[in-house]
């Protein structure tokens, strides 16, 4: 007969007594035993679902902004998925001539100039104040369907890719938002959009 290793034997036990519901009883599990492990996976799982989700989804090519590396532009992780840097200052949008172009975008890949005015890119981390951190699963879910802010409020701008994110069905929007809620914080309070040069003031 094949002898179980201790380590194993010792790794089932705990297991065991939990489903027996008698683990307070028990020799008390370390953190990482897999009693604890096994009573959150949809949970790890979604998380892990929702970064694969967000890196394919291109979130961070707006919302993480540009810095200048070693080889140019890259990704700044420290400000993973902030949003526009609220230090950086936008001076106004330069005139585009007349023509097919039609948009002008900070180095930073942050903020955006377009027919539709000026938009910054939100602060998705789990800050309370600038960011995602006071939002339920069902208030980013509605966000992401609508393209309305919290699904009653105002219009989301392009570039945000609203079109393409309706896709995306209710479980991908819950382990989206599990991840972004599981990222770390970065207070960044990201400027409110601007209308287009010379619009009439919003009436409403
Ligand atoms: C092409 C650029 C771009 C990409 C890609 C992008 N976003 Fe955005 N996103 C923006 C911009 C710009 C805004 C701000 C628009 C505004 O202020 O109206 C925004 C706003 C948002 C908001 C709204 C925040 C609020 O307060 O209402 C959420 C949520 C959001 N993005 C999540 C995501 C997620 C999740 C992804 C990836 C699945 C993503 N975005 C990809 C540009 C982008």
């Amino acid at each position: 007969m094949k002898i179980r290793p201790v380590a194993s034997v010792r790794a089932t036990l705990p297991f065991a007594l939990a489903l027996l519901g008698l683990a307070g009883f028990g020799p008390s599990p370390a953190a990482d035993t897999p009693a604890k492990a096994a009573a959150k996976p949809p949970a790890a799982e979604s998380v892990t679902r929702g970064q694969y989700l967000v890196e394919t989804g291109g979130c961070g090519d707006c919302h993480t902004p540009l810095k200048i590396g070693k080889n140019g532009p890259e990704p700044d992780m420290a400000r993973l998925l902030s949003g526009h840097p609220q230090s950086l200052k936008m001076p106004p949008a330069p005139k585009l001539p007349t023509g097919p172009w039609l948009v002008v975008v900070a180095a930073t890949n942050t903020a955006w100039a377009g027919p539709w005015g000026v938009s910054f890119t939100a602060n998705l981390t789990p800050d309370v104040e600038t960011g995602l951190g006071r939002w339920s699963a069902k208030q980013f879910a509605d966000t992401m369907r609508t393209g309305k802010h919290l699904g009653v409020g105002r219009e989301i701008l392009p570039p945000m890719p609203i079109p393409a994110y309706t896709h995306f069905n209710d479980a991908d929007l819950e382990a989206i938002f599990a991840y972004l809620q599981s990222i770390p914080v970065v207070k960044n309070q990201v400027p409110p959009p601007l209308p287009p040069a010379g619009a009439a003031p919003p009436t409403k």
